[in-house]
């Protein structure tokens, strides 16, 4: 790490399909690319963060089309979803832009019209299956039929999900179209191509993924198996089909009227894109001062690229992008970092796009801490391709012990000492604090060595090790007898100092996969925000600091239950065949099933109400409230007793809370409402039950033939909202 002037560094995670909200393998990028930005940030480089959604292809032009919208109004959507998910786990993108940006159709274009120039694009007249109702060429997805291997039927265009044959599409017997149902018929189409098999693209290719540090060893070793040619010079790199026929949503290919780019051709290109909207909206400039154009910053042969990517997407990658950037002229990445799969619980690999077992958004809002999980994925990430099991033993175990247990507890146990018996003021180290403060400051170098080359286990590892002799300190001079014993208070005040250094080391040891957390030890060490060359230094003698408060909560099995809590939809089956019983079931609230519209058409099963003015909504105040306690209701199978907090106060300014009776008995166990957010109506005059008094009423949605579509679901708003804020 001997870098003295700063590096200027153009950081992407991959693109995310715009068909759905982002799953927990999407986030476990995110936070190991986050991760990794905000340690360079810290080492005094300037680094810029982009994403965007991946929006083009087929799948998203048919699911738009199925949901009645436009493929624009379909991404658009989509990409509203994003921001609770990013703010909530600390993931801070400098910008996030979208594949159909203009900035996008631009680059595209002007860098297929460079490869034309180079030589480097082919066309091909190849046969397709085509729709014949829908008019248009079918996807390999949008194929089915019956499998050539084991006769299973309803099998996709290339491959068997009975006996994991792999086939062509025509191949598959009495093929359909999955669109429309209709026989396909072979149709003939002129494609573009991207010349991969020209020589002068091996030899680039030879060249660039062999070259240090631009590819992990173990993703090397994958890739020399695509080059490799059998004895007849079979295999290596074929041409590269890049075009598709319209309808699609894309993005149109110069001069050949009707064809558009295939998605992975324009999908990394959104990586420019996105860094070209934030240049030209000025961020770099409002974010550190950077005063060059888009064009100067990546034309400049010090600017460094990094993509953080997926295993799966390797081939594009390290192969196709490489090769489209060097022959249009352009830079090439200076390295691509490969990740495994996040698994959970043991469980089968997720689907790509739809993830199962853990949604990051019930996480946070059961109020489960984002760094626990940013410490615990952290934890599991060596630099390697290597997969990864989320499992929740392992994760209570780490967080619990390790960060809660070994870290957090250095302050709590000497924090106070120094603001109750020293005015805050930190005193000097003798000898044995100060060779203890010293060995943890050695090795800053070797831990920001593990975050530079993403080995974030290792660094964990070390901090924790460093924790454990602060530890053992604690435990040999107990400040807590110390502060007992008559004439003790200098060494009291020595050791607390000392702890207090150590943490402050830890914490910023730890700041880069810890953010908001350190952000609040600065605040309560009262020191500015830390970098890695402030390792080398250690607070003053006399030095203030603010009131400690506990920073950090242990992971409480309840909430991993919750968590993990079997969805609805397993138990709506039975709600079908047996009412009676589904509804004795518990229900989880974060996976409400969409209710049937009823035979009559009206939606939810009721008529809309009488058409009201703005007026007349205003009347109604809606908060969000707190769900602080819930308990059964003695008497009564429909009713819990909520307490909530809706940020009131009384008048001596204690926080006031409200009681509110609500018929959710059926659905919901007391212990699963506890902590979680809700709307109320809080301006409702309360109203006296059997039970006491309500004071309001707790929203929540059910469908109007209760029979037929059973089940009531309480609302919960969207991370970031806190008790008090009103609904307009
Ligand atoms: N749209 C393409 C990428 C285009 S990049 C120019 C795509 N999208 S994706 O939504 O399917 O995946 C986005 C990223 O998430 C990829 O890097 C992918 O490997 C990663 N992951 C998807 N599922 C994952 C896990 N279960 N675990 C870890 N990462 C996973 O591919
Ligand atoms: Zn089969």
């Amino acid at each position: 790490m001997n870098h003295t002037a700063p590096r200027r560094l153009f950081v992407t995670t991959a693109l995310p399909y715009a068909n759905g909200n982002f799953h927990i393998g999407h986030i476990m990028e995110y936070i190991q690319a986050d991760t990794w930005v905000r340690f360079q940030r810290m080492q005094g480089h300037e680094v810029h963060f982009v994403g965007a959604d991946d929006a083009h292809g087929a799948p998203i032009m048919i699911a738009a089309e199925k949901a009645g919208i436009t493929p624009q109004q379909f991404v658009a959507n989509i990409a509203a979803g994003r921001k609770p998910y990013l703010d909530g786990f600390h993931i801070a993108f400098d910008n996030w832009h979208s594949t159909d940006g203009p900035e996008n159709h631009q680059l595209a274009q002007d860098i297929y019209r460079a490869l034309k120039a180079n030589g480097l694009i082919t066309t091909k007249t190849i046969e397709q299956f085509f729709d014949p109702e829908k008019q248009m060429f079918l996807p390999d997805r949008f194929i089915k039929g019956t499998c050539p291997k084991c006769n299973a039927k309803d099998q996709y265009g290339d491959s068997c999900e009975s006996c994991g044959a792999v086939y062509a599409p025509t191949e598959l017997k009495d093929p359909y179209s999955a669109l429309s149902g209709a026989t396909p018929v072979m149709k003939q189409s002129e494609h573009h191509f991207f010349a991969l098999s020209d020589p002068r693209c091996a030899e680039f290719l030879q060249t660039w993924t062999h070259a240090d540090g631009h590819l992990q060893p173990e993703v090397l070793n994958k890739i020399k198996e695509w080059f490799a040619k059998d004895a007849e010079g079979n295999g290596g790199l074929g041409d590269w089909d890049i075009s598709r026929d319209a309808p699609y949503f894309g993005i149109e290919i110069p001069d050949a009227p009707g064809k558009y780019f295939y998605v992975w051709l324009d999908a990394p290109i959104g990586y420019l894109a996105s860094l070209k909207n934030y240049f030209d909206k000025g961020g770099p400039k409002a974010a550190c001062g950077e005063t060059r154009s888009y064009d100067e910053f990546v034309a400049d042969p010090a600017t460094e690229q990094y993509h953080f990517i997926g295993k799966d997407i390797t081939y594009f990658h390290t192969l196709f992008w490489p090769a489209m950037l060097h022959f249009s002229g352009r830079k090439t990445p200076n390295a691509v970092f490969v990740h495994g799969f996040l698994t959970v619980n043991n469980g089968e690999k997720m689907s790509k796009s739809r993830g199962t077992g853990l949604d990051p958004l019930k996480y946070l809002s059961l109020g489960m801490n984002p760094e626990w999980l940013r410490y615990y994925i952290a934890a599991k990430l060596n630099g390697k391709n290597e997969d990864v099991d989320f499992n929740s033993a392992d994760f209570m175990a780490r967080v619990n012990a390790d960060l809660v247990g070994k870290f957090i507890n250095i302050a709590s146990r000497s924090a106070g000492f120094i603001s109750k018996r020293f005015g805050g003021q930190l005193g000097a180290m003798s000898a044995d604090g100060q060779a203890l403060v010293a060995t943890l400051a050695a090795e800053g170098t070797a831990i920001a060595a593990c975050y530079d080359s993403r080995d974030y286990a290792r660094a964990l590892r070390e901090v924790m090790l460093l924790a454990d002799k602060v530890n053992a300190y604690v435990d040999q001079n107990k400040p807590w007898e110390l502060a007992k014993k008559e004439g003790m208070d200098a060494r009291l005040q020595d050791v607390c100092t000392t702890c207090l250094q150590a943490f402050r080391l830890l914490s910023l040891y730890l700041k880069p996969v810890l953010p908001a957390l350190v952000a609040r030890v600065e605040g309560f060490l009262a020191v500015t925000p830390m970098t890695f060359a402030d390792a080398a230094a250690t607070l003053a003698a006399g030095h203030v600091i603010g009131n400690y408060e506990h920073l950090m909560q242990r992971v409480d099995i309840k909430q991993l239950d919750a968590l993990f809590e079997a969805p609805a939809q397993a138990e709506q089956a039975t709600a079908a065949t047996d009412t009676k019983a589904a509804s004795k079931q518990k229900a989880n609230p974060a996976a409400a099933q969409p209710a049937t519209a009823s035979a009559d058409g009206q939606p939810g099963g009721e008529a809309l109400a009488p058409t009201i003015g703005i007026d007349d909504f205003a009347k109604v105040d809606l908060r969000i409230a707190k769900i602080v306690n819930c308990e059964a209701v003695e008497g009564s199978t429909k009713l819990l007793r909520l307490t909530l907090d809706v940020g009131e106060t009384d008048e001596t300014g204690q926080p006031k809370t409200r009681n509110v009776f609500s018929g959710i008995a059926s659905m919901y166990q007391p212990e699963q409402l506890v902590g979680l957010l809700t709307v109320m109506v809080a301006n409702l005059a309360p109203r006296k039950m059997k039970f006491g008094i309500s004071e309001g009423m707790v929203l929540a949605a059910s469908h109007g033939d209760e029979k037929a579509n059973p089940g009531i679901f309480v609302l919960t708003p969207w991370p970031g909202a806190t008790p008090g804020m009103r609904i307009h």
